[in-house]
């Protein structure tokens, strides 16, 4: 279990600082000439923002019926219609194949193994145009950023302490109030090593969101 319920009722501020990613998105989704995607919609911080330039009705999946309240009530209030879609992304099935499917904050990191990830990355190229795009984005662990924060209480955005398990690839997050989610990252390898089982190719790798080229 990636994603405790309890977390979701403080996304809103635990994502505030998150704002970078959104004219990323919005971007790609304005080139995309069909359907929109989302995978981990969460509360629709970044598909609201999509749908009100393009004008189109971006499909959100998320495994969470309590986020995906969350996402109805805030599109409603901004005069966006989503196809919400309570799913797990492993078992992704479209109607109509996407232009556009994207997964931001790191939500791909809420899978814990590898295979789930297989399962994920085979399902987006199932559902994909053959001229489609599949982005995400995910940090590269680093092991300055892991000895600074593991164990550290903080008290930005929400109180909260991280804990590294770095044998198992995993930082568990829990709040102060008891909510707890996890990640599991994954090294390049490993991303260039799923679209490879997929059957995907590299279109661009980037080191953040202002277009720069990983290198
Ligand atoms: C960090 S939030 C990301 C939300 C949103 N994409 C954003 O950028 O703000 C992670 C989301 O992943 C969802 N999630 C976790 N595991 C999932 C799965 N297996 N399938 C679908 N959604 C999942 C959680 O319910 C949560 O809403």
């Amino acid at each position: 279990m990636s994603w405790d319920e309890a977390f979701g009722s403080r996304y809103e501020e635990w994502s505030a600082h998150m704002t970078a990613d959104v004219a990323f998105y919005v971007d790609l989704a304005q080139r995309a000439d069909g359907p929109l995607v989302e995978l981990a919609i969460g509360n629709g911080r970044v598909a609201i923002p999509v749908a009100q330039p393009t004008g189109r009705r971006v499909a959100g999946i998320d495994s969470s019926p309590a986020m995906l309240e969350q996402a109805r009530v805030r599109a409603a209030e901004a005069g966006v219609e989503l196809d919400l879609r309570q799913s797990d992304m492993r078992a992704l099935a479209l109607d109509e194949p996407a232009a556009l499917i994207y997964c931001p904050f790191r939500a791909l990191l809420r899978l814990p193994t590898w295979s789930d990830r297989r399962r994920t990355f085979e399902r987006v190229a199932a559902s994909i145009r053959p001229d489609g795009c599949f982005v995400w984005n995910a940090f590269a662990f680093d092991h300055r950023i892991a000895a600074r924060l593991d164990g550290e209480h903080q008290e930005e955005l929400v109180p909260h302490t991280v804990r590294y398990s770095v044998g198992a690839n995993r930082i568990d997050i829990s709040l102060d109030d008891g909510a707890q989610s996890s990640l599991w990252w994954a090294t390049k390898n490993e991303w260039l090593g799923l679209l490879d089982v997929a059957g995907l190719e590299l279109q661009a790798l980037y080191s953040g969101f202002s277009g720069a080229v990983c290198r």
